[in-house]
């Protein structure tokens, strides 16, 4: 199988990783890619929102399958281009995405199939923000309409702060992202929901609903989720905390219905559908859902799935997932932890040269393996150099949270970065140790 994979993140790194791993793979391309695809997969400088070109290239790659990896290519339209030719894709129609690319239209998804969620307003006005901020009360929710790589969100006690975010998300209204009539200019304020967050992903036809293991992100900049939200610092799997009825209780009440209701629409979900759960006192709700891989979720989701994944992403571009045996799992342990270059997520320095990566290859591997996302090669030196905000995801395997966690924070102090921060708290909790005693130096660090 000759596979396409779009994007340039740590989470394509993980999904061209597992496609090299997969015997069926015979040739694997990517675009744009970054340092770190370069060695699994052959690059292509196409621009990934460009749907008519990434079709283009799929046709001359003769590729049976295109993975979109991130959601502006989806929201975009980029995989209804590669359907129109013929060529199975492994991502939503740009109006099943809209189940990311506008929350208001989630919602309204979710009331439509009696998902449970957090109750919301979906704001135009000054008036219509302060009512609805005055109805919740403190914490504050303020949510972007559209898409904001995970940075349009507001949780605050302050409702001046609430209120400034409100305002800016409603006014003055984007142009419609291409591909969709969302033209942004809406805030959604919503019920604060309480207790730990689960990241739940579904592999599906649109018919077929075939979950994988759940996973949890962190996504505050700092040790103890502090500071702003990122598009997330450290992930691990399994959670050894959640209900083992987790899954099957959200497959029935979150997920099942939600692709059921956009089919009975009319507009078919086929892709990865992300649950982003909140378990709280008063039962399992959605917090968000979204229209691809979560990253860095998938960087430990994948390093534990040992069912080929070209087959399983094939047969849900194909619409044969029913047929699918069910998929398999290591019984051990995964940990990411994320190096983000200096300053990110505000305004994040890029160029700097990263060291290092040898070393974890030579001394590391296979348990503990970098996974590159901002990186690309310097054009003079042929040096790896930051191109991003989130630079790597340094990935590890182990028998427990314990030991891969212990892998994961070695990997990660071989590597130098001028001025990159980086969680030292990843799974913490959950290992049987303090983050101290395994982690290198504090976020941020020179
Ligand atoms: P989202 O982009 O919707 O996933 O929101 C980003 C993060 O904001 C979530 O992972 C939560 O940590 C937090 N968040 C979003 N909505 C809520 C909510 N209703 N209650 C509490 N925290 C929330
Ligand atoms: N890790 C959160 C996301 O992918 O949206």
């Amino acid at each position: 199988m000759k596979v396409l994979v779009i994007g340039g993140g740590a989470r394509e790194h993980a999904l061209c990783r597992s496609l090299s791993l997969d015997p069926d793979v015979t040739a694997l391309h990517c675009a744009p890619g970054n340092a770190g695809i370069a060695e699994v997969a052959e690059l292509h400088g196409v621009n990934p929102l460009d749907g008519a070109a990434v079709a283009e290239l799929a046709a001359g790659l003769r590729a049976d399958l295109v993975v979109v990896g991130p959601e502006a290519p989806l929201v975009a339209g980029v995989a209804d281009a590669v359907r129109d030719r013929g060529i199975p894709v492994f991502g939503p129609s740009a109006e099943a995405a809209r189940l990311e690319g506008s929350k208001a239209f989630a919602k309204d998804v979710m009331a439509a199939a009696a998902v449970p969620t957090a109750r919301s307003y979906v704001c135009t006005t000054a008036a219509e923000i302060d009512a609805a901020l005055d109805a919740f009360g403190a914490p504050y929710v303020v949510k972007d309409d559209g898409l904001a790589a995970g940075k349009g969100v507001v949780v605050t006690e302050d409702i001046e702060v609430a209120r400034a975010h409100a305002l800016a998300c409603v006014s003055p209204p984007r142009a419609a992202a291409a591909g969709t009539a969302d033209t942004g200019g809406q805030a959604v304020i919503e019920e604060f929901l309480d207790g730990p967050e689960v990241s739940l992903f579904a592999v599906t036809d649109g018919e077929t609903v075939v979950p994988l293991q759940p996973a949890q992100d962190f996504k505050r900049a700092y040790d103890g989720d502090a500071g702003p939200n990122t598009g997330g610092m450290g992930a691990y799997s399994p959670l050894p905390w959640a209900d083992p009825k987790l899954v099957d209780e959200v497959m029935a009440t979150v997920l099942q219905p939600t692709v059921d209701e956009l089919r009975r629409r009319g507009t078919p979900f086929s892709g990865l559908l992300y649950a982003g759960l909140a378990i709280t006192s008063r039962g399992v709700r959605v917090i968000e859902f979204n229209a691809r891989f979560g990253d860095p979720e998938t960087q430990v989701v994948l390093a534990r799935l040992t069912t080929p994944l070209a087959g399983l992403l094939h047969a849900a571009a194909t619409g044969t997932l029913a047929a699918l045996p069910p998929l398999r799992w290591s019984d051990g342990a995964a940990v990411t932890v994320v190096i983000a270059s200096h300053n990110y997520p505000d305004t994040p320095r890029t160029g700097d040269p990263i060291e290092g990566l040898a070393d974890v290859a030579e001394q590391d591997a296979p348990e503990a393996y970098v996974l590159h996302a901002g990186t690309k090669r310097d054009a003079s030196s042929g040096a790896v150099v930051s191109a991003g905000g989130r630079v790597l995801s340094v990935t590890a395997t182990g028998a427990d949270l314990t030991a891969a966690r212990r892998r994961a924070y070695r990997a990660v102090d071989r590597i130098s970065l001028d001025g990159s921060q980086h969680r030292t708290d990843i799974a913490a909790k959950v290992a049987d140790e303090p983050a101290e005693q395994t982690a290198g130096e504090a976020a941020p660090r020179a």
